[in-house]
């Protein structure tokens, strides 16, 4: 039907006769001259009808509006000088339209514009409702090619260079012990039981290493029932990987080559390599999170030995509580921050206290040498104090220091906050740069408080470093994240395969023997037929591809994603559903709509 995708046109065209397709971007009369953006998912051509060399199309050409469909025959001709558009790859050339077929008209009024040429904002809640005419925009059409790209990429590398395999796993399964709440399913012809959908295929993936797979991978729909963000769906979708006989080390390495390719291949950038690394421990310390955005300095300063003793009673209490002191170093804060921002009321003190912490102490460097105690911290810090937190934090004049203290978790977290909200108000993050980070040795458990017991932070197969097994409740685990400029990419570990460590682990986390086989017994039951020493990662595509699309969130890089609530604009999805179906699956509702 086609000679070529509008966008493909150039000028080594010239004189040929082409034909295209594709959808009306926009027309433009210009007295007597009409001319037309043609689009299709490659671009836009511009072509032209006018009534002296074109007289059998230019009534067709007329009649056109924005997004009819058509089909047009014609020479590519060079533009006249003073028409050249070098920002458009086709801007040498146009075509002059010998014959002009409508395919297919609108009928109806165009929610929104999806020209090209228009720039104004429109409202996602329409563009979600209208998705299939948001995704004919060129922003969207770019995103959905992008991500087709680095799908390819890492099946190419994953397969042709590093035999890997792709296997399916099962979409109604059993809940597999992630952490989030699970998508049940309910079985007709089982009645009052239930599937989950698979929230990652963890344990599949470690049955195929049982089965001697030895390279799995999958692009691999999870489904998690959890509160929405930016950079979370309640589908998304994960590059899952799977592997035998590898120590830490070399599924790093591999992984960085993968890594490495799909950022040649799609972006044309060589990744420095080997990518640098944190242990979780140094990422907590200096930044307050496992996930630090390493594109500016900013890290934070423990001063608890320095502070424990002061009688400023929120600093000596913290530390006796079991708690710290941590400073953020604001270099020339003084200039940029005013006390208004930082005191009650003020955003920062905000951005604090939604963290949990009560609020922000805080000191300003004036001259060389010498603090401006403000507040509550005035009259509280001895000399050798003053001098030592200035050594420590490295402090010079126009400095404001702001202090963390109390629970170490909250210090982190909302300095971590203080810092990501400063480092973008003053611009000390470059967006251009690229800073891919591996953080390592996640402690193996974390205190659940509601619980009062111990949790497995990534998951209960997670294997402890050997050194450590003797202490397994503080032991370090041999797990790792990618971090992508402050966005968790990726994370994985290696597993636990001899049945004496994973016992402890158990135990560590107050799982019985009953309970821990009650959930995951058939994997455990496979792990005593000959189990390799495996491990594997599994990485967010649609983060990885929002980060190289430049986005700010996934919704932008999937082709029919839901909103906040989780609902479905297009579909409509969640919807209530006939009583007979209900009966059929043995399931009544007890939801009882609010009354107004
Ligand atoms: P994890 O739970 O860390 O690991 O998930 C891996 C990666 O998936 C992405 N991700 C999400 N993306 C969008 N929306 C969500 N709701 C969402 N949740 C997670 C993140 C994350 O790094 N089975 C293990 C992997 C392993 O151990 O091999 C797992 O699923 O980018």
């Amino acid at each position: 039907m086609r000679s070529y995708y509008c966008g493909e046109v150039r000028a080594k065209h010239i004189g040929e006769t082409v034909t295209l397709c594709g959808w009306v971007d926009r027309r433009r009369d210009h007295g007597g001259v009409i001319f037309i953006d043609l689009r299709d998912r490659s671009g836009i051509v511009q072509i032209v009808s006018d009534p002296q060399r074109t007289p059998q199309s230019y009534q067709q050409a007329e009649s056109l509006r924005n997004e009819y469909v058509v089909k047009i025959t014609g020479r590519v001709s060079k533009r006249p000088e003073d028409s050249l558009n070098p920002k458009l790859p086709t801007g040498e050339v146009e075509i002059y339209a010998a014959q002009i077929e409508l395919l297919n008209s609108v009928r109806k009024q165009l929610p929104f514009q999806v020209s090209t040429a228009d720039n104004e904002p429109i409202k996602e809640e329409l563009r979600l409702k209208y998705r299939y005419l948001d995704l004919r925009r060129e922003r969207m059409a770019k995103n959905i090619q992008l991500r087709h790209a680095v799908v390819k990429e890492m099946r190419r590398f994953l397969e042709d260079i590093e035999g890997f395999i792709e296997v399916e796993t099962p979409i109604l399964t059993r809940s597999t012990p992630e952490g989030a709440r699970d998508y049940l399913v309910p079985s007709r012809v089982n009645p009052g039981q239930w599937y989950a959908l698979p929230q990652s295929p963890q344990l599949f993936k470690q049955l195929l290493m049982v089965s001697g797979i030895d390279r799995y991978y999958q692009i691999a729909r999870c489904f998690r029932d959890e509160d929405l963000r930016a950079d979370r769906q309640p589908e998304f979708t994960q590059l899952d990987m799977e592997m035998s006989f590898m120590s830490v080390e070399e599924i790093l390495d591999l992984n960085e080559a993968l890594v490495g390719h799909i950022f040649q291949a799609v972006k044309g950038i060589k990744l420095p390599r080997p990518f640098p690394r944190l242990t979780y421990a140094e990422a907590m310390s200096r930044y307050g999170t496992d996930k630090p955005d390493t594109r500016f300095d900013l890290e934070l300063v423990d001063v608890s030995d320095i502070l424990k003793d002061s009688g400023f009673k929120v600093f000596s209490n913290a530390v006796k509580n079991g708690g710290i002191i941590k400073v953020l170093p604001v270099p020339n804060g003084n200039e940029s921050i005013s006390n208004v921002r930082i005191k009650p009321g003020g955003d920062l003190f905000k951005e604090a206290t939604s963290m949990g912490a009560g609020g922000i102490a805080y000191i300003r460097v004036k001259e060389a040498g010498k603090i401006d105690t403000i507040g509550a911290i005035k009259d509280n810090l001895s000399e050798e104090q003053k001098q030592e937190l200035l050594t420590r934090t490295g402090a010079k004049p126009g400095h404001l220091l702001l202090f963390g203290a109390g629970d170490t978790a909250i210090v982190n977290k909302s300095l971590d906050r203080l810092r990501m909200v400063i480092g973008e108000q003053l611009g000390l993050i470059d967006e251009s740069k690229i800073n891919l980070l591996w953080v390592t040795e996640f402690p193996m458990f974390e205190w659940n408080e509601d619980e009062k017991r111990l949790e497995a932070l990534h998951h209960p197969f997670t294997a402890p470093y050997p050194e450590d097994i003797d202490e397994i409740e503080t032991a370090r685990a041999q797990a790792y994240d990618l971090v992508y400029n402050g966005l968790e990419i990726g994370g994985g570990s290696l597993r636990i395969y001899q049945r004496e460590i994973q016992e402890k682990v158990f135990e560590a986390i107050n799982l019985t023997k009953e309970e821990a086989y009650g959930r995951f017994g058939f994997l455990l039951q496979a792990f005593e037929y000959g189990t390799p020493p495996h491990g594997g990662i599994a990485y967010g595509l649609d983060r990885l591809v929002m980060l190289l699309a430049g986005e700010e969130s996934i919704r932008e890089v999937m082709a029919f994603p839901k909103t906040q609530q989780a609902r479905s604009l297009l579909t409509d999805a969640p919807s209530s559903v006939s009583d007979r179906q209900l009966k059929e699956l043995y399931v009544a509702s007890t939801y009882e709509p609010e009354e107004d």
